[in-house]
């Protein structure tokens, strides 16, 4: 029989008002349900861990939430608590996670759906950062895709393995380590955190690479490599084929602005900001038409009142400079804004930190439109 004491099931309610409803997802040290929240209606998700695991997460992940509320991709945490037995974290209810609508569209994304992805995920890397918070374990299945009117915008989630390297009095960073124990996913990790180093800002934004080439390309050469049967074995494989392939033979088929940002993030200094410049394409349409649009929605459980936001953003005018905009310590063969010239035969630009900064202003996505002055409109359809 049922310990009511010890097990949280469908139909319990938690948090005085969360009503627990249909398992939806599994990671390594949590189970993740829907659920509704009784007052209100409003649909929430609910992730649980015992109380008795042995290294538990789930109350530190709530503490960084608290620090992030309000940030762009980020979903907002609505209560934390501990009850029969489990810590409990009750957050927005998301829709499927990148690496699920991944393997439905056949393991590999289209440049636009890629870039459309890096746009908002490049912005809310840096949100968090700006507070001062590193994730540590950017992967597919760590970012997901919202319900409803946020059925387009993807979403930071899974703090556990998350570490504040800014004093926020100070703004002071945490200390250069070296032997530090791994943390995060070898698929995705930099090349610095393999090598045992600390992480900082600049681990995160060379994972998000990782992440996006490998939608664009179906996969990492480092990938299903290591036969390793230990965690030191399986590092060091890894690292030694992710250090044997130079950025640019990892990114022969990308668009070259992807090799630039993984050399930058080697190349970044521990404390200093990575190379956060945004990533879009003159020839495609910012509409939010993912490759996964016409998939039927129960397909992808994409929520239930999905609505398209409709064409929001127009690419730039192909006049306009193309703009680097890093604050990266970077050598000499990583181009600065001077060396970038704007080439009207390349479908590629960079759009920099201060345009993007200009959309933190409202998630709304209407409201985005109205204060990315700069952008011509004669590219919405
Ligand atoms: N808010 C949410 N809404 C919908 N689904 C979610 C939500 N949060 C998590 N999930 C689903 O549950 C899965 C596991 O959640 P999460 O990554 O937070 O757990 P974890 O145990 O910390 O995972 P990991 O194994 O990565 O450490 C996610 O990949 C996602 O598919
Ligand atoms: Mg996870």
């Amino acid at each position: 029989m049922k310990n009511k004491e010890r097990i949280i099931d469908t139909d319990d309610v938690v948090g005085e008002k969360f009503k627990v409803g249909r398992k939806i997802g599994k990671g390594a040290f949590c189970e993740v349900y829907a659920g509704v929240n009784l007052q209100s209606g409003e649909e929430v998700a609910i992730k649980l861990e015992p109380v008795t695991t042995e290294h538990p997460q789930l109350y530190h992940e709530s503490e960084i939430y608290k620090r992030l509320q309000g940030g762009v991709g980020i979903p907002s945490l609505k209560w934390f608590g501990v009850e029969r037995g489990h810590n409990i974290m009750v957050i927005d209810l998301l829709g499927p996670n990148l690496q699920e609508i991944l393997d439905r569209c056949g393991g590999k994304f289209s440049l636009k759906t890629v870039l459309m992805l890096a746009d908002q995920l490049i912005e809310a890397v840096e949100c968090m950062h700006d507070k001062g918070v590193v994730h540590r374990d950017i992967k597919p299945e760590n970012l997901l895709m919202g319900v409803g009117s946020n059925v387009c915008q993807v979403y930071l989630t899974d703090f556990g393995l998350a570490n504040v390297v800014l004093d926020p009095e100070t703004d002071e960073h945490i200390e250069y380590r070296e032997g530090v124990s791994f943390v995060g996913t070898h698929r995705y990790a930099s090349l610095w955190t393999h090598c045992g180093v600390e992480q900082g800002r600049r681990n995160d934004m060379e994972s998000l690479a990782y992440v996006l080439v490998c939608f664009l390309k179906g996969s990492l050469p480092w990938q299903g490599l290591s036969a390793g049967s230990n965690e030191e074995e399986i590092n060091g494989d890894v690292m030694r084929k992710k250090y044997a392939i130079k950025p640019e033979e990892l990114c022969e088929s990308c668009p070259p602005e992807f090799a630039v940002w993984i050399t930058s993030c080697q190349r970044t200094h521990f404390e200093d900001m990575p190379y956060y410049t945004s990533i879009k394409a003159r020839c495609y349409v910012f509409d939010y038409e993912y490759d996964w649009a016409d998939s039927p929605k129960d397909d992808i459980k994409l929520g239930t009142s999905a609505e398209k936001p409709g064409i929001i953003l127009a690419t730039q005018d192909i006049h306009d400079t193309v703009e680097v905009f890093s604050r990266t310590k970077i050598s000499d063969d990583v181009p600065s804004s001077k060396d970038v010239q704007s080439d009207p035969e390349n479908p590629w630009q960079i759009a920099g930190r201060r345009q993007r900064r200009k959309r933190h202003l409202s998630s709304n996505r209407g409201h985005r439109v109205a204060k990315f002055g700069k952008l011509k409109n004669h590219n919405f359809v």
